[in-house]
């Protein structure tokens, strides 16, 4: 746990020591879950938004993007079921003053038994080598299957105390599992309440004329609203998708964990228009897919697993998480969900408009369902972000600092640093960047001995560094060394656009899907 922790700590100096996050308005002293992308934080995030867009609508021939407004007709959030059941269950410490969301200090528990069985699953495969067969360990080993046996009850109970709005049977729960405060170790609770998180805010100059209206919570209703613009005047034919990325707020309670869960948050989503009867098909369809887009990235196939719900939104029949393995263990990084057609549905019923589609095949007008994909761009960065950064010892014993980001994500694509400040190699360095700049962002760097911006490059999850020498005069050829294999190769200046080309370009890092 120390380990772990203290690797957060690193992720989030060193994402601030190198312009990705900063804490929001820091200066004042920050404001709490809210943060700014710096000058390479803004980069990674834009990069990691053109993958999944360029996955998700430039892929497909069957999906488009759309931009809606982040303010809606207050009546939308009626008809989705925000005003009325977008509630965290909370619960307050009598000692500490402290206020935690009850399910989570729930799953936190079992999120502890979890580790458990980790830890049980690495001994034993120590123990048997080779031989080691980790599915089975995990059905028959009979501590690892009263732990799994012992979460999953635990986990029953309390999606369906929810589900029935027992807040009750939460409390007695927290009670009886002798769930204690993290900060006072007091088990003095108070009863469980309901908390809405959505933010309000005003439209209009006067006071009585103002209408209310909420910072919309999830981009998804944006896209339901528009559904029939986009089907009409696109002439889309079920099945087919409308994408959007946008921000989204929610007043979180529990805002901790860094940019995991932020009050001012941007998501990715995608809805996926069907035909009713085939949700089951296109749901495993999806999971797949997704999950693929994130192996694609070759962040390690360990690191990722899904968790299915057993307890469903309001408008779910099925759904699941993509959970990774965060600093502080696997937590959700995408949601997949079979929404039916409750939103449609809804906002056909609060709007008085028909929002249905014509199926030429099947010669009728029904309302599709649909199948969403969802996921949290801050929380996305985070992944790549904290699963890059390695502290690395080197075979001469000196250690170096270097953020292993997928090269095509990578803010930077090349650095081109000239060997010293004079003797014409700025000017060439300079031309490289003129030339270069067309078609991949990177960056001059002069300051300091070459072995030390190697470093600095590195630390900075640059995936090349380009150094033009005395001997460039001659016969106009560059050092490129490569940041994760610290190799260092010679060739000529005309070869840098394909060398580089070669390793960020996003199609050869799509086509591993
Ligand atoms: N439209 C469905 C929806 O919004 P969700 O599970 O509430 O579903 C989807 O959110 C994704 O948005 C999550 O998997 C997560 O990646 C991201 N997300 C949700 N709340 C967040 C928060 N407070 N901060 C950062 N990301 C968040």
């Amino acid at each position: 746990m120390a380990n772990q922790n203290d690797k957060f700590k690193k992720v989030i100096s060193h994402a601030k020591e190198y312009g990705y996050i900063f804490q929001s308005s820091e200066i004042y002293d920050g404001l709490s879950a809210v943060y700014d992308y710096g000058q390479n934080g803004v980069e990674l995030k834009n990069n990691i938004r053109d993958y999944w867009w360029k996955a998700m609508v430039q892929m497909h021939d069957n999906i488009v993007g759309l931009d809606a407004a982040i303010f809606m007709h207050p009546t939308t959030w009626k008809a989705s079921g925000h005003v009325d059941a977008f509630n965290d269950p909370l619960i307050d410490n009598k000692d500490s003053k402290k206020r935690y969301r009850a399910d989570v200090l729930v799953e936190d528990y079992v999120g502890k038994l979890d580790a458990k069985i980790e830890k049980e699953v690495k001994k034993a495969a120590k123990r048997f080598g080779d031989a080691f067969d980790k599915e089975q360990y995990l059905a028959t080993n009979p501590r690892v299957v009263q732990y799994k046996e012992k979460g999953d009850a635990i986990l029953k109970r309390m999606g369906k105390s929810l589900e029935n709005e027992d807040l009750a049977d939460v409390k007695a729960l927290i009670e009886e599992l002798e769930i204690a405060c993290p900060l006072s170790g007091s088990r003095n609770w108070t009863d469980v309440k309901q908390f809405n998180l959505m933010f309000g805010t005003k439209l209009g100059a006067s006071a009585d004329s103002a209408m209310d209206l909420y910072l919309r919570p999830e981009t998804a209703q944006g896209i339901f609203v528009n559904f029939l613009n986009v089907q009409k005047t696109g002439r889309m034919k079920i099945p087919f998708g409308i994408a959007q990325t946008g921000k989204a707020f929610r007043n979180e309670i529990v805002a901790r964990q860094f940019i995991f869960r932020m009050r001012e948050f941007e998501q990715m989503e995608m809805q996926f228009f069907i035909k009713p009867g085939s949700q089951k098909k296109w749901y495993d369809y999806w999971k797949e897919h997704r999950l693929k887009w994130h192996l694609s990235l070759g962040m390690g196939e360990d690191n990722y697993r899904f968790h299915d719900h057993e307890k469903l939104a309001h408008y779910a029949d099925a759904a699941a998480d993509i959970e990774f393995r965060f600093p502080f263990g696997f937590k959700e990084l995408e949601g997949i969900h079979s929404r039916t057609d409750f939103d449609l549905s809804q906002h056909e019923k609060y709007s008085s408009k028909k929002l249905q589609y014509f199926d030429h095949e099947e010669n009728k007008s029904y309302v599709p369902y649909v199948l969403e994909t969802s996921i949290g761009l801050d929380r996305m960065f985070l992944s790549v972000f904290s699963n890059s950064l390695v502290d690395e010892t080197l075979e001469d014993g000196s250690s170096r600092v270097v953020l292993r980001l997928p090269a095509v994500l990578a803010p930077y694509k090349a650095a081109v640093l000239p060997l010293v400040k004079k003797d014409g190699l700025p000017e060439i360095a300079r031309k490289i960047v003129e030339d270069l700049k067309w078609d991949f962002n990177v960056m001059y760097d002069e300051k300091d001995a070459v072995g030390r911006r190697y470093r600095r490059q590195d630390a900075a999850g640059t995936p090349y560094c380009i150094t033009v020498d005395h001997d460039t005069l001659e016969d106009n050829t560059v050092t490129i060394r490569h940041r994760d294999t610290m190799e260092q190769q010679r060739v000529k200046i005309t070869e840098l656009k394909d060398i580089i080309k070669k390793e960020v370009d996003v199609k050869s890092w799509l086509m591993r899907m």
